[in-house]
């Protein structure tokens, strides 16, 4: 893909988990316990989050993320035969200090210092939020920290994108929504936000509405094709 530069980006909106934070750090940090088995704990811990997500919103049963991470980690532990004292909650607690991707803090200082506006849209509760947003110290280059708690609903139900337009007070077509969950770009695309999808893992593309306008490897490319030097 051929990336063409996005013209009058007013504001650049991230998604969390994934795209700005690595949620892969959790079992990393406990690889003393789970050996050879990390990389797929955190694969399907991972994919029954995101299914718990989507199944509780189609059926109208939401719960907040925390519950939800909690409850696929409950089932990736029992789908694997892992059952070490403390260690749930060992991964829990990494879940809240998560680190940003190398490039992150670069990105996010050079599109503030260029004055452009920034903002977290996550499935990520509150709570979870802040932890990590303090405890990355990047609360001085977010803007917004907006989740979809607010809105009782999960990705990639339009409410969520619609609350970054309303919260920030800027036209669909005027954000950058930065997300390497295809489906989550896709959606965002759909919606009318101008996407660039870091595709970190090397998906394939979706057949889904809409289609992102930019896909990176890392969002070290983002200021340039957002116009900031
Ligand atoms: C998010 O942060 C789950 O990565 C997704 O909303």
């Amino acid at each position: 893909m051929t990336n063409v530069p996005l013209a009058g980006i007013k504001a650049c909106v991230f998604d969390a988990y994934g795209t700005l934070f690595d949620f892969a750090a959790a079992a990393r940090g406990c690889r003393d316990a789970l050996g050879a088995e990390a990389d797929k704990l955190t694969g399907l811990w991972r994919d029954k989050q995101l299914q718990y997500t989507w199944l509780r919103s189609l059926a109208g049963r939401y719960v907040d993320f925390w519950q939800v991470t909690g409850d696929a980690l409950d089932f990736a532990l029992e789908t694997l035969g892992i059952d070490r004292p403390g260690l749930r909650d060992r991964l829990m607690t990494l879940y809240l200090t998560l680190e940003t991707f190398p490039e992150v803090p670069d990105v996010l200082r050079r599109l503030k210092q260029s004055g452009m506006r920034t903002a977290i849209l996550s499935n990520g509760s509150p709570k979870m939020l802040y932890a990590i947003v303090t405890g990355n110290n990047l609360s001085a280059l977010i803007d917004a920290v907006l989740s979809v708690d607010e809105v009782g609903v999960y990705k990639t139900d339009p409410k969520v994108y619609q609350l970054t337009v309303d919260r920030l007070g800027v036209p669909a077509r005027s954000i950058a929504f930065q997300s390497s969950n295809a489906w989550d770009a896709y959606a965002a695309s759909a919606f009318g936000m101008r996407v660039v999808w870091c595709n970190r893992y090397g998906q394939r593309r979706e057949r889904l509405p809409g289609a992102p306008d930019c896909e990176v490897g890392s969002l070290a490319e983002l200021p340039a094709l957002v116009g900031v030097a």
